[in-house]
């Protein structure tokens, strides 16, 4: 006999209580189980949901804007580079931080570790510039978590600079207990730091499964008369939404079709404006060269995919991943 709807899920739900504490329950017993009950990624994840913070980050996002930095912003943000500049920049004073550091526990190494703490000083500016503009093209959650971030990293950075004035006074004992207090600031900075790049995922390229989700070969899209000209259209092809605009004929005529979520932070680009060969994001003002996806303008720092198109002998809108 069958069960009843009722009884049925009566069932599952038993089923459910029986085997929750064999999965994913933390074993105090491990070093995992004892660190995934530290109180650690909660309060973090709990910075994306402060509101309260907006009341900062919106002025500043606009600061940020409003900085002349002219041809610095797009060298800042790392499109030269393919992927954001920021986190390299920030090797250079966490590097002598933590060198001067380990020199402050040893004899007769005061002058170097004055050097190394005022290395990460003057290396820290360009490294909080470039991740001020990154962060000014972010989502208003990242911008939160964002900028207690930056606050954290602040302060390493004013208390390293006291440091660096206590040892010049030679006041060493000082300058060491300021430095030490400085890499706790600095610690806590990197760990929200991490949150944003492999939680929140800011600065990471988000077209970049693309190529793992269209199965090989050829798709139909359609008629190509289907699309109108000069106009960005969206088409769904599976999971995958595809930018597909269709030049007018004294343009060649062709079809270009590129994945439709910006690179950047998902933005959709069929929502955006093309002119003279490319497609500019709504959200934030990539620019992306039609023909070739590469990212020619704006926050994003990868191209966007590009697909072959062609047209069969009935008129049909063929594409495939090169
Ligand atoms: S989503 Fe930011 S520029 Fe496209």
């Amino acid at each position: 006999m069958h069960p009843t709807a009722r009884e049925d899920t009566k069932d599952h739900t038993a089923d459910t209580t029986d085997t929750a504490g064999a999965c994913g329950a933390p074993g105090a017993d491990t070093l995992t189980g004892r660190l995934e009950q530290l109180p650690l990624s909660a309060p973090v994840d709990a910075l994306a949901r402060a509101d309260a913070l907006d009341s900062v980050t919106g002025p500043l996002r606009d600061a940020v804007h409003a900085l002349p930095l002219g041809t610095v912003r797009d060298l800042l943000r790392g499109r030269w580079l393919g992927h954001p500049l920021h986190p390299l920049l920030v090797q250079v004073p966490m590097g002598a931080w933590l060198s001067a550091g380990v020199l402050d526990l040893l004899p007769g190494t005061e002058r170097a570790g004055r050097v190394l703490v005022g290395t990460g000083v003057l290396a820290a500016l360009p490294a909080a510039l470039a991740g001020w503009t990154d962060w000014a093209d972010t989502r208003p959650e990242q911008q939160r978590t964002g900028v207690v971030h930056a606050a954290a990293n602040s302060l390493a950075v004013g208390l390293y600079a006291a440091s660096f004035v206590a040892r010049l006074r030679g006041r060493r004992w000082r300058g060491r207990a300021l430095g030490y207090a400085g890499m706790t600031a600095a610690s806590v900075g990197g760990m929200i730091g991490g949150h944003l790049a492999y939680r929140q995922a800011v600065g990471v390229n988000k077209a970049e499964p693309v190529p793992h989700v269209v199965p090989e070969g050829w798709h139909r899209l359609g008629s190509v008369s289907d699309f109108p000209v000069g106009e960005p259209s969206r088409f769904l092809l599976g999971e995958v939404p595809l930018l597909v605009v269709r030049e007018p004929d004294e343009a060649g005529g062709r079809v270009r079709v590129l994945a439709d979520r910006c690179s950047h932070q998902s933005g959709a680009l069929s929502g955006g404006r093309v002119a003279d060969g490319c497609v500019t994001c709504p959200l934030h003002g990539s620019v992306f060269r039609l023909a070739d996806g590469a990212n020619v303008g704006g926050p994003a720092t990868a191209p966007q995919p590009v697909f072959e198109t062609r047209t069969a002998d009935d008129g049909g809108l063929e594409v495939r991943l090169p």
